[in-house]
């Protein structure tokens, strides 16, 4: 049977299948044309790219895609048709030093795949169907735009093996490869860039984005081109999985605020309290359960003395208070793998969510220091917390509630009204810095009862380094925010990074989103398939094997305890290695599979680890694992694109066995892991091993239910279960999570928009000022839009026009000498255009004495000095309202709208200021710093102008940061903030700014 119609028959009346069937013709066409190229020469087939680049070229974007629609069959045919060559030729190559021959030629499924990327859709291929040569297709027929098509993937070693792989068939048709790599200068980037084809991974070319567009200040120093089409390999992994720690580049920061350091010690001791606390309370409800256990044999159901509840609920009772206090408390879990015990204590915690126990849980959460929720990954003190914090005044861990104070403050007749607005800008100080001071000791103690060493990161070299949950890889450079990465240095006694603050940031998500057109491939994209459809708008469609999977995939077995599972698994593993079996083990952390490779040390199974610290061997690692007997220990997705070919005779015992020791939050996670065997068609088999004490099980399972299975089913130790709809009921648990975990990710990205609108205005100023040949025009825009606004300030509605004042600011910042008489009688219409052109007449006076060639760039600096200081400033003001609108969130107001409405203000004051900073150094800067003299000395009106006695006087101010050289001595420009002319002065008079401090000057 052919493929297509073995898909067809497979597929038939889905919507999938409908479109196959549509594409078949094309498909059909393209190996037509595929077979009457193999008369052409190969200069024949290049002159055939070369024409369609040439005609390509002057076209728009629009018109491109047309253009490349029009020649899909043909050009795939000649990426088909070179690859056949290359198979015919037995072309020899290395690849990442490997000597390789090349050895395949396009299946029709891999044509169908290559249509559907070009189609900005997303193809879900399985494992080892051969995407990287799917995608040859689209990028070489996008890369004959010239534009520079990307390929993105998940690290470094695959970008490298892939573009040297695959750029074989890329150079033999006459476009060119890029590979970006970490270590690479700027200068290297941008040759690679300026291929036809880009390979990198997805961080790289984030970082590159937010350097060229938020550090590079001139067109020389950007090294990317623009973004019109990539597609993203193993798409699922790069935008859900990564979504929610996005790419930061830091600098020196300017306010620092922080005092982990100080608190470090104090919250190390509460933990300390904490923990004996919940281990006395374990230690007393284990007792009690025991007791309660004997009584019950004898026939009795005791009461606690003095208490309405029997012994059970009594530990009970204490076990949730446990839980609550130490999550990870040993005699905790311990009896949480007893059945009975087990549904005593959740029916407990359970009751307490009842509305009429609502208060009842408070207070019992009230007896502890502070609260965890593993759930919600969150930590909080309570009374008693802060009073151990700060004996004095518990209230320094409090938030004061600002709005009651405020009104108590109003409503105080003893108060003048000036002293009411000093006491409220006092009250809102305190409450900044309490919030700090918060905020710094909840991330602290997150930071220690929830962040686990090797686990969530390690200590590398004095840093501490994120490992990713999913993959165990680490992700050096990137820090977790809010401040919690700081937390956990502290707690790790390293150096924490307090100099720094972010400089520009992006997530993945929202940097893949500049392009114009996105395609993307993976082996696992259909449970989350809605996800991309409504966030990035990208359709899934799946695409059949080539050849049909014959991997058997066993029930899951589920064992009441870890212990009792792990004994299992290395068993297991014994068996499979015995008979020459290679097994590929999956663990959840780092820290599971260091203890599976103490076991099989034990057991004397050789086996090889690869985990978070054996980053760079992890592909050739996981390349091996498919030799006889081999045993690979790795954390879930780690290997994820890697190939693992069988070697000789392991298809006759089986093909690989994928064994998993725990089920991943997310099901695609285990879909991955599970697609490591099995691989074009080889044979494969894979099995999940669970116990009720896995994360996902205690979290999400539905554990009551499962704790009458194990009651129902009397199970012995080491026994297991095993049931088709006991695997289903293992998904019902992950589907929850992964709908949760969307929600949470959707919300990220709903904050991140904001930002996102924002960085969005700003780099296209930044970029335009970098790119246009007229920076002055630039200037003068600022200059039309800022004066009439000025002037309008000065001109309040129903209110005497502040002529004077606007006469000052003109003269204090512009060497305009504007007086009094010659706008007099003027509208304000007039008056702006007068200034206006006065302004700019001044200038072109200042711009004749500069240096000519040097001239565009000070015009630029001048923009982009006012943007990247301000924007900066931005940044960190954008990070503490995000923390602030959380903390306002108590108040049943949803933070998110707070954000956006806050957000928007600040974003108008921040456009406002740059155009105002913009303002101040035109006359400050400049190339020639003799002739800039001369040229002011020759406007004897600006010095001697009526009122500008502190000019005289040389009250000047030296820009801290300013290069003596270029920068000339102005005025001291008011630092404080802006506060408008008919608003209250900040002073706390009480008066209108401009009738108080405005007015004195
Ligand atoms: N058309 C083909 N003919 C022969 N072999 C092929 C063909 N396409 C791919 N292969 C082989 O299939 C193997 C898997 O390819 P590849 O790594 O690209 O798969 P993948 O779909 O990207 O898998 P993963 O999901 O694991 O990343 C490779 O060894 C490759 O050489
Ligand atoms: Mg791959």
């Amino acid at each position: 049977m052919n493929p297509i119609s073995w898909i067809l028959k497979k597929f038939f009346g889905s919507k999938n299948a409908r479109m196959i069937k549509a594409l078949k013709p094309v498909i059909t066409r393209i190996n037509q044309l595929e077979v009457e190229f193999r008369s052409l020469s190969q200069d024949a087939l290049r002159a055939k790219v070369a024409k369609w680049k040439e005609e390509l070229k002057p076209l728009e974007w629009g018109a491109q895609q047309e253009y490349l629609d029009r020649i899909l069959p043909e050009a795939f045919a000649a990426v088909k048709n070179a690859a056949w060559r290359l198979t015919e030729a037995k072309a020899q190559f290395t690849v990442c030093e490997q000597p390789m021959t090349w050895a395949m030629v396009h299946f029709d499924t891999q044509l169908i795949g290559g249509y559907c990327l070009h189609k900005g859709m997303i193809a879900e291929m399985a494992t080892g169907e051969g995407k990287t040569l799917v995608a040859t297709l689209p990028l070489f027929l996008n890369g004959l735009t010239g534009r520079g098509s990307h390929l993105v993937t998940t690290n470094d070693y695959l970008a490298r093996r892939d573009a040297e792989w695959m750029g074989q068939l890329y150079q033999y048709l006459g476009l060119t490869v890029g590979i970006i790599q970490h270590d690479q200068s700027p200068d290297e980037r941008r040759e690679q860039y300026r291929a036809d084809i880009c390979y990198g991974m997805n961080s790289e070319f984030g970082f590159d984005y937010l350097r060229d567009n938020g550090m590079a200040t001139s067109k020389e120093q950007q090294v990317q081109r623009g973004h019109w089409y990539a597609i993203v390999d193993e798409v699922d992994s790069i935008l859900i999985d990564e979504a929610r720690v996005p790419l930061i580049i830091s600098g020196p920061v300017t306010v620092s605020t922080h005092q982990f350091d100080k608190y470090k010690p104090l919250v190390e001791q509460i933990v300390k309290k904490q923990a004996m606390l919940c281990n006395r309370l374990s230690n007393d409800a284990t007792k009690l359960f025991d007791e309660a256990a004997t009584e019950s044999a004898a026939g009795i159901a005791a009461k606690t003395k003095g208490s309405e509840l029997t012994k059970m609920e009594e530990a009970s009772r204490m076990m949730v208070k446990v839980k609550w206090g130490q999550p990870l408390n040993k005699a905790y879990l311990r009896a949480m793998e007893d059945p009975e015990r087990r549904k005593a204590i959740e029916k407990m915690e359970l009751s307490f969510y009842a509305d009429v126990r609502k208060e009842e849980m408070w207070k019992l959460k009230e007896e502890l220091f502070f609260n965890i929720d593993q759930r919600a990954h969150e930590a909080d003190l309570t009374e008693q917390g802060r009073e151990f914090m700060n004996p004095g005044d518990p209230n320094a861990f409090m938030l004061p509630d600002l709005p009651t104070q405020f009104a108590e403050l109003d409503g105080n007749s003893a108060l003048t009204e000036q002293q009411k607005i000093a006491a409220k800008s006092k009250a809102q100080d305190e409450m900044n810095m309490q919030s700090e001071r918060i905020h710094n000791i909840s991330q602290l103690l997150r930071a220690y009862c929830l962040y686990e060493k090797d686990v969530h990161y390690i200590v590398d070299e004095g840093k501490v380094v994120i490992v990713d949950e999913n993959t165990g890889r680490t992700m050096p450079g990137r820090r977790w925010s809010d401040g919690l990465h700081q937390a956990v240095e502290a707690k790790e006694g390293v150096q924490i990074d307090k100099e720094t603050q972010t400089l520009a940031t992006i997530t993945v998500q929202n940097y893949f989103r500049l392009y114009k057109k996105l395609g993307g491939m993976t082996g696992t994209a259909e449970t989350e398939a809605n996800e991309f459809h409504d966030i990035y708008k990208l359709d899934v469609s799946v695409i059949p094997t080539n050849r049909p999977c014959v991997r058997k995939d066993g029930n899951d077995l589920i064992f009441k305890t870890r212990r009792e599972k792990y004994n299992s698994v290395v068993q297991e593993i014994g068996e499979a290695h015995a008979k020459g079996q290679p097994v590929l083990v999956g663990t959840a952390s780092v820290e599971a599979s260091e203890l599976v490779s103490r076991m099989l040390q034990r057991a004397k199974i050789p086996h090889t680890v690869l985990n978070a610290r054996h980053n760079q061997q992890e592909a050739e690692i996981i390349a091996r694992a498919g030799q006889l007997g081999a045993v690979t220990i790795s954390t879930n997705m780690a290997g994820r694109g890697t190939d693992i070919k069988l070697a000789p005779g392991v298809a006759e015992v089986g093909g690989l066995y994928v064994l998993a020791t725990e089920r991943h939050e997310s099901r695609r996670i285990d879909r991955q892991l599970r697609g490591r065997g099995a691989r074009q068609g080889d044979p494969g088999y894979s099995r999940f091993y669970v116990s009720f004490e896995d994360d996902l099980m205690r979290n999400f399972g539905a554990a009551e239910r499962m704790t009458k299975l194990m009651e129902r089913f009397g199970m012995k130790e080491g026994e297991a279960l095993e049931h088709s709809w006991l695997n289903r009921s293992v998904e019902t648990a992950q589907k929850r999570v992964e709908q949760r975990n969307y929600l949470i990710r959707k919300r990220t990205l709903e904050f991140d928009d904001v930002m996102n609108k924002q960085r969005e205005v700003i780099y296209g100023w930044r970029n335009e000022a970098i790119n246009t040949d007229n920076p002055r025009a630039l200037l003068y825009d600022v200059i039309d839009d800022r004066i009439p606004e000025k002037v309008e300030e000065f001109f309040p509605q129903g209110d005497m026009p502040q002529t004077e004042e606007l006469l000052h600011w003109t003269n204090i910042t512009f060497p305009t000498s504007v007086t009094k008489e010659s706008i007099e009688g003027k509208t304000q219409e007039e008056i702006s255009a007068l200034l206006a052109d006065r302004v700019k007449k001044a200038y072109e006076l200042k711009s004749q004495h500069e240096i000519p060639e040097q001239i565009k760039g000070l015009e630029r600096y001048i923009t982009l000095g006012a943007i990247d200081r301000l924007w900066q400033e931005h940044l960190y003001n954008m990070d503490s309202l995000r923390e602030g609108v959380y903390l306002r969130a108590h108040g049943q107001k949803d933070p998110l709208i707070e954000y956006k409405q806050e957000a928007f203000k600040m974003f108008g004051v921040l456009m406002d200021n740059i155009k105002d900073e913009v303002l101040n150094n035109l006359f400050r800067s400049t190339s020639n710093i003799m002739a800039f003299e001369s040229f002011l000395s020759n406007l004897p009106q600006f010095l001697s102008a009526p009122d500008e006695s502190s000019i005289a006087g040389g009250a000047a101010e030296q820009q801290p940061d300013a290069d003596p050289e270029v920068q000339m001595n102005l005025p001291a420009r008011r630092e404080a903030p802006k506060v408008g002319r008919n608003e209250p002065c900040p002073c706390g008079s009480g008066r209108k700014f401009k009738d108080c401090c405005a007015k004195n000057g």
